[in-house]
């Protein structure tokens, strides 16, 4: 073999060696400082405080609708590189947060009232699925899709999540495929589904609508 080829050989596996690592460190990027501070803003406590789930954790009533509230970098910049977010959820009896995926995060939930019957399904097409009671945590690995449901009919429940990214990201099933600003060509869905396109309008315009 000639150098040149040794060569080629060696800075191809280091491209492999350097994609492998790259995709196991795939994650939120470290920061090089303690926090980063956005331009023009006064660092102090308040800062470094949300408010925003106060109306909903301070609460006396049960939800009186489906709740999904995010302290993610978006809602709460002081989270940008720290690699965090959280999400409350509050079920009415019957709710369920639909088959989902967090693309940049994994996510540790804690059910704090109720119970709830969750579960994810991983790349080999594996179901792992658990109903929850108050107290229990369950873990949901990055970008898998998983579903919350409250299957109480009479009790209200309410879940609190931690994820691994300060922009864990969220691709909503149901509406990725039948309710975008333009949507998939009803022929591929019916295909896909295997069923008919009449069909695949049904779902598209009940889909239409919130689900609240
Ligand atoms: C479908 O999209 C519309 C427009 O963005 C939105 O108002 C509606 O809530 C969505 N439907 C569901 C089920 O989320």
């Amino acid at each position: 073999m000639s150098s040149y080829t040794n060569f080629k050989i060696l800075s191809l596996m280091i491209s492999a060696l350097f994609f492998i690592v790259q995709t196991i460190m795939a994650g939120d990027p470290d920061i090089l400082s303690d926090f980063i501070a956005p331009e023009g803003v006064p660092i102090d406590g308040k800062f470094f405080t949300y408010t925003g789930m106060r109306s909903f954790v301070q609460q006396t009533a049960p939800p009186s609708y489906f709740t999904y509230l995010r302290a993610s970098k978006d809602e709460f910049p002081a989270l940008d590189g720290l690699s965090v977010t959280t999400i409350i959820l509050g079920f009415r009896p019957g709710d369920v947060s639909p088959p989902h995926t967090h693309p940049h995060a994994s996510e540790l939930l804690l059910v704090v009232q109720g119970s709830l019957l969750v579960g994810f399904v991983d790349t080999n097409n594996n179901l792992f699925t658990k109903k929850l009671q108050t107290g229990d945590m369950f873990v949901f690995p990055k970008g898998l899709i998983h579903f919350q449901l409250n299957e109480d009919t009479s009790n209200p429940a309410i879940s609190v999540s931690s994820l691994g990214s300060s922009s864990p990201g969220l691709i909503l099933v149901p509406n990725n495929l039948f309710n975008t600003s333009a949507t998939i060509d009803d022929t591929v869905l019916a295909l896909s589904f295997k069923t008919d396109v009449s069909t695949i309008q049904l779902l598209k315009k009940a889909l239409s609508t919130p689900y609240n």
